[in-house]
């Protein structure tokens, strides 16, 4: 229903703004993927990447529930790391965050696919 939709926008790597329409629930990686939106996920949302690495908009960083140490340890590897940074594969959208705005890298580091995956600790 209507209710449970949630825009998001996304400032792709070119600068330009794209909406998509989502709803609650759904996973920020795979809602992307159904858009074309290039958003990587190199592991398939399994948190052993950090190619869906994302900046979040600081109004809506405090409504997505914090990292998980899994999820810091993969962000830890990603290339370009902000205050904001967030992996893509691990926001679900709530009703909250309507209106949430994400913005793309310009590069991410695969290093899921390059065979250099982190040791577990
Ligand atoms: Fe690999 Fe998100 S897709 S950590």
């Amino acid at each position: 229903s209507e209710d449970e939709v949630v825009n998001v926008s996304v400032i792709l790597r070119d600068g330009t703004e794209k909406v998509i329409r989502g709803k609650v629930g759904d996973n920020l990686l795979y809602l992307c993927h159904r858009y074309d939106v290039p958003m990587e996920g190199a592991c398939e949302a399994s948190l052993a990447c950090s190619t869906c690495h994302v900046y979040v908009d600081e109004d809506y960083l405090d409504t997505l529930p914090e990292a998980e140490e899994e999820e810091e340890d993969m962000l830890d590897m990603a290339v370009q790391l902000k205050e904001n940074s967030r992996l893509g594969c691990q926001i679900r959208l709530t009703k909250e965050l309507e209106g949430l705005k994400v913005e793309l890298p310009k590069a991410t580091r695969n290093f899921y696919v390059d065979g250099h995956v982190p040791t577990p600790h």
